[in-house]
Order: C-alpha cells, then structure tokens, then sequence
C-alpha cells in the first residue's frame, strides 16, 4: 500500500504548511500541490535563509523528489518559469518537476478581471491577492478555460483565445480598460508553452502509477480550510477547495488513496484580505505577535490580522477535512504573553453554537466564548522535545487537543526545519 499524508492549512491560510511539508518530504518520495495557484505564499527557512515558494512544491528543496504540480492548478507560465529560475538561481537543481496538461492557466485577462471585480465590490473588496486566480477558476467552470496542454499547439490556443476574449473584452471595453490582442497574447503565451513543455505530461496517470508503484506520496496544501469556496466564510474565500476532500479530485486519483490528514493549525490564528474574523482583536499583544511571528503576507507583503486560536474553526476544519493529526506551528511566538485565550464555541443571537453559520451576516454577529489559560516567559526555540516544553504551555497544548477532539502530532517552535517536535513519525 502507498503511504499518503494530506498537508492542509486548518485556519484563514499561511499555518505554516511549507514549512511542515518540506519537514516531511525529506521521508517521503513524492511532493504534490493540487490546486490554487499563485496566491499561496508558502516560506522555508534553513541554513539561516529563507525560501519563499508559490507554485512549486514544498519539496524542491530536497534532494530527487519528484514534484508535481496537479490538475487542479491555475498556473501563472511567467510566474512558474521566474520561480524555477529563481530556485536553480538558489542552488537547487536536482528536483523532477511535472505539470498537468490539465491544469489551467492564469491569462493576463484574469490578473486584469481580479481587480476590476474588486473594483466593482466598491466597499465591500474580497481584498484577493490580484493574481488572477477567480477569474482562472470562472473560465475553467464556465468552460472557457485555456489548459496547459493547449499551450503546445499555436492554432489551438489561438482558437481558444478568440472564444474567451470575445467573452472578456467586450467587458474590458465598457469599463474603459484596453482590449486585448489576441495575436500578441498567442505569441507571448506559446512561448511560455515552448519553455515549460519538458515538464508537462498527464499527471494523473504518474501519480497512480507511482501509487501502485507503493511510494511515499505528500499532499502540500495551499490556502486555509475557511477559505474553501464550498466550506469558508463565503463570499471572502478563494476560488477553489482547498481542503483535503478535494485532493483526489484535483489530483486525479481514488478517494481510498488519502489515508492521513496533519491539519497545520497556528498557535493563535490570522488571516489577510476582508472578512469576518470572530477572535480577531488589535492592541500591544496583537502587535508584539505580528512582529515576532512575522505576520506579513508571503506573497502580497500585507500585514496579517491577529486573533486567539478559534476551536470552533478547528472543530469545522476536522469535520470537512477528516484530520488525524495536528501540526500546532509558531508556538514559540506566543512566549511572553501573559494569558492565553482559546475561543472554545460562539454565541449567536444568545444561543450557543458550534458550528460555522452559512449565512456570512450570522457569521459577522456570533461573540466568541473563551476559556482563559496562564501563559510562559521561557523560550521554546531550542525545544527538542515534548517534556522540555514550560508546563503552562503543555496545559494549553492539552487544552486545544481537549478543546477540538484532535491529537498534536507535530509542534513547531521556530521557522527552521530543526526546530520542530515530532510527536507521530508519518512516513
Ligand atoms: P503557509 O502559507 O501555510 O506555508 O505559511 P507561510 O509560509 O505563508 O507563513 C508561515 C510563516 O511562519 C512563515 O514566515 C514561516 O517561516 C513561519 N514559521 C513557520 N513555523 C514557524 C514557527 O514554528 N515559529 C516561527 N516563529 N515561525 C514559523
Ligand atoms: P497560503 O497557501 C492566506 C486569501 C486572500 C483573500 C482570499 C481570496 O499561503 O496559505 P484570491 O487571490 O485567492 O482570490 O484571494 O483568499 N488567500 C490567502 N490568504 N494564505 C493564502 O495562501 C491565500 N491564498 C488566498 O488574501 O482574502
Ligand atoms: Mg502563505
């Protein structure tokens, strides 16, 4: 049997899911993304340096894995060729890398489409990370998507081009934006076809090939369950699922295949862009965390907004996702903050729940109901272990694992790879 492990973010995205993914794919053989696209902003750190990755695989940076980019992807051809640059530029040279022929591309159209459709939400923005990501997502459900595989042929994606922008440039032209040209688009768009072509094959027959093959297969997550498109605080969500339910669908392979599911959890939580964010606050302890967590956007820069640690959140994420293990990250940034809060269910219109209200408006009025714990002074940064843990600390960490019904398998307690605390060995 193959060993599977599906890596997802438990929270509003940027858990830490890079850094748990390149952790374990040193074990495993096969690293795999399934959907999203640029947007994901996911940061590596070791020997002193960091790494930011957004469409590649968490595992280039180990030696001769196989990474592979699936079909549920929305992929950006300029951004994937700077990012391969960039990473040999770095000095890693030996990963295989292979693309979906099915996977969608990011056009200019859509980098064009994000910001009008934001600009039309007027005071209401998503606030999305304007990398044309919902509006690759619109075209591939409306069927007027271009795949990579269609990037190979010159008349194919010139055929193609005439039917989407007839779509989109009409709109262009109303909102007093350039049309676009589809000769300097074709051209432009085949030659990015031309550079990447050595990495693009059917992705899904490899992978289950190399399923049947019995290898070590990793899942990296992008995004965070509450910004699921089916599941999160819809309309501020993504454009895709990024939950584990939806990897075999994006990956092309059985549901059978997913046996474990690490849900990296912050040890408080934050989120970037608008949208309701019940234990959010802002005062000197949001501050001190976002500076010594460093909670800047990987990928937009922007400052990312505080909160506790929400277990109603968790508790959703466990359902939708059927998480066997958590990975509790940056819980030496919580050091030094005198008391703790975990919100444990939410009150709404006075009854108490716990469960995610659909409706965004019930979601925007529930209060959080907190349990209170002491904090810690000591440093966690050179922590080897479990017991060598503040005893405070391990009351919280037994508080989240009480308050959510979810064992911690991993505890991070600072960015570099050293610095993480196995509790379950998963390949
Ligand atoms: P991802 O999108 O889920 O991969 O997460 P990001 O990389 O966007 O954001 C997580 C940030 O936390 C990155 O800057 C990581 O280097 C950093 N990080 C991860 N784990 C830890 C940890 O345990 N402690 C600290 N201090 N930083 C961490
Ligand atoms: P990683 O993989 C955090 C957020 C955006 C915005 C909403 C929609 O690094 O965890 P989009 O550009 O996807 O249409 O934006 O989703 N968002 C993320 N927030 N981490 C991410 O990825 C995100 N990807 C999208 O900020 O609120
Ligand atoms: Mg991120």
């Amino acid at each position: 049997m193959a060993k599977t492990v599906v890596v997802v973010g438990t929270q509003w995205g940027d858990e830490g899911k890079g850094k748990i993914t390149d952790y374990l794919a040193s074990s495993a053989e096969v690293v795999v993304r399934s959907q999203g696209g640029n947007n994901a902003g996911h940061s590596i750190f070791f020997g002193q340096k960091k790494h930011a990755l957004h469409l590649l695989p968490s595992g280039v940076f180990n030696k001769n894995k196989i990474n592979i980019m699936a079909d549920g992807m929305v992929v950006n051809p300029k951004a994937l060729i700077d990012e391969i640059n960039l990473v040999k530029n770095e000095g890693f040279q030996d990963f295989k890398l292979y693309l979906s022929n099915r996977a969608h591309v990011v056009m200019p159209y859509h980098l064009e489409l994000d910001g009008l459709f934001e600009s039309i939400r007027e005071d209401q923005p998503i606030g999305t990370t304007k990398k044309g990501i919902g509006p690759a997502y619109m075209d591939k459900a409306s069927r007027f998507g271009i795949r990579v595989g269609d990037l190979m042929n010159k008349e194919k994606l010139i055929q193609k081009l005439q039917i989407s922008l007839s779509l989109h440039n009409p709109l262009f032209q109303t909102f007093g934006k350039t049309e676009f040209s589809i000769e300097a688009i074709a051209e432009e768009y085949y030659a990015y076809g031309q550079t990447i072509k050595e990495y693009v094959t059917d992705t899904t027959v490899l992978l289950n090939q190399l399923l049947e093959e019995d290898r070590k297969i990793l899942f990296e997550g992008a995004q965070g369950s509450m910004l699921c498109l089916d599941h999160g605080t819809y309309p501020f969500v993504t454009s895709s699922s990024p939950t584990a339910a939806a990897v075999p669908l994006n990956a092309g392979i059985m549901p059978q295949a997913i046996k474990d599911v690490v849900g990296v959890t912050k040890a408080y939580s934050t989120r970037v862009g608008s949208g309701s964010f019940p234990t959010e606050f802002e005062d000197e302890i949001a501050k001190g965390i976002r500076e010594r967590g460093f909670e800047y956007g990987t990928t937009t820069g922007r400052p990312r907004r505080i909160g506790w640690i929400d277990g109603v959140v968790l508790k959703h994420a466990k359902r939708i996702n059927g998480i066997t293990g958590l990975a509790i990250m940056l819980l030496d940034v919580l050091t030094g903050v005198e008391e703790i809060k975990i919100c444990y269910a939410y009150e709404l219109d006075g009854e108490i729940i716990e469960h995610i209200p659909a409706d965004y408006d019930c979601y925007s009025r529930v209060k959080p109901l907190y349990k209170t714990y002491p904090g810690w002074n000591e440093d966690l940064t050179n922590s080897k272990s479990y017991d060598e843990l503040p005893q405070n600390c391990i009351n919280y960490l037994k508080a989240i694992e009480t308050i959510t019904g979810s064992r911690i398998t991993i505890i991070s307690v600072g960015p570099d790879r050293k610095q993480t605390i196995v509790l379950h060995k998963y390949f």
